[in-house]
């Protein structure tokens, strides 16, 4: 997972300035977010996903960038969208869980329905963001082993002890079979 700091300054491409609004494409759908009305420069990703445009599905646990529950897509990387100034997201296009079904039959991601169907999940709070660095994870890589889903999935924190059905979730849908002992990630 690609971590940001929220206070690295975004003088580069993609900030927004307050004369210039933020467009956000989620889910394929454009957002055109006028600074200081919309969003202002302090709000985060996170919360303009959550609170500005309802996309509710993006989670926010620990708001510090260590949790990894507030995971999204970024032009197809993951990214902490708790640590994501908005107004550096300009011309972006964000995924949310709400995007991985598909949008004609209103069918699970396969990566879901593995989900599903491993029980690779007991609360969910955290599922969204595992869910969405496991996409990034096997749009580049759509065979990884064990090993390489532990590394991908390093950040983030499932505390009730769901890590290895996560990995037998993955395992089984990229057809490696899913048949692991209780190791953690
Ligand atoms: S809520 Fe963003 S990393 Fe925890
Ligand atoms: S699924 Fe939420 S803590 Fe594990």
């Amino acid at each position: 997972m690609k971590k940001k700091n929220r206070d690295e300054e975004g003088a580069s491409q993609g900030v927004a300035t307050a004369e210039k609004n933020v467009s956000l494409t989620v889910n394929g759908k454009r957002h055109e977010l006028l600074v200081g009305k919309d969003v202002n420069p302090e709000h985060t990703l996170a919360h303009t996903l959550r609170e500005t445009l309802g996309y509710t599905g993006t989670k926010i646990a620990c708001d510090h960038g260590s949790c990894g529950a507030c995971t999204v897509l970024m032009d197809g990387e993951a990214v902490l969208s708790c640590m994501t100034l908005t107004v550096e997201c300009d011309g972006k296009n964000i995924t949310t869980i709400e995007g991985l079904e598909n949008a004609k039959t209103r069918e699970l991601h396969p990566l879901q329905q593995a989900f599903i169907d491993n029980t690779a999940f007991q609360c969910g709070f955290c599922t969204p963001g595992i869910i969405l660095s496991a996409k990034a994870m096997l749009d580049k890589n759509p065979s990884p082993t064990e090993e390489e889903i532990k590394q991908e999935l390093a950040g983030h924190y499932c505390r009730c002890g769901s890590q290895y059905l996560v990995i037998k979730a993955i395992l089984a849908l990229v057809g490696k079979g899913g048949d692991l002992s209780e190791r953690a990630i």
